[in-house]
């Protein structure tokens, strides 16, 4: 039987970054920051991440290019993969990521499918939702309360284990 389906997801949206609470609006800040620590000569498209841990603390990711382009890696995972490699079990709550292109001025941006992908394992792991919110040059912000819904249908790893 052929029946058309459909999905929707869920997200906020806020013209300014001060809209969000002091916590929030930190972390965007940090991500901003760390911005400037990308090594991007060859797209020049500088991205800052900031996961924020149950405990506090903030690890650091920005894309990380090579003149080996896919060696590279973009902001989010380097920032997603740090935060599991130092901190093995301790749960993500947010990521912020920002992207400093000028071309991004009105637009959102959005991070790629293989960033995606990591979130929603990280997720699935730790049995808890990691929020994501990105903000662009103009400071508004998207927010997501689950990484899920930048990724619909997402491939899940439990699929993977023997039954
Ligand atoms: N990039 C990120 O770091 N995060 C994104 O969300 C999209 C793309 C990086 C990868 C590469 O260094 C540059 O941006 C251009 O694609």
């Amino acid at each position: 039987m052929k029946e058309n389906q459909n999905i929707s997801i869920q997200y906020t949206s806020y013209s300014h970054y001060s809209e969000l609470d002091k916590a929030e609006q930190e972390l965007l800040e940090k991500a901003v920051e760390l911005s400037a620590d990308a090594y991007a000569p060859y797209s020049e498209f500088n991205v800052g991440a900031a996961v924020l841990l149950k405990n506090g603390k903030i690890v650091a990711g920005s894309n990380q290019e090579n003149a080996a382009y896919p060696s590279g890696l973009c902001a989010e995972r380097v920032a997603l993969f740090s935060a599991s490699a130092n901190h093995r079990n301790e749960v993500m709550q947010t990521i912020a990521i920002y992207a400093a292109s000028e071309t991004t001025a009105q637009k959102q941006i959005s991070p790629c499918g293989s960033c995606r992908q990591v979130m929603v394992e990280y997720e699935v792991k730790q049995y808890s939702n990691l929020k994501v919110l990105l903000m662009n040059s103009s400071k508004e912000v998207w927010e997501f309360n689950s990484c899920k819904d930048l990724l619909p249908l997402a491939f899940d790893a439990t699929a993977l284990k023997k039954q």
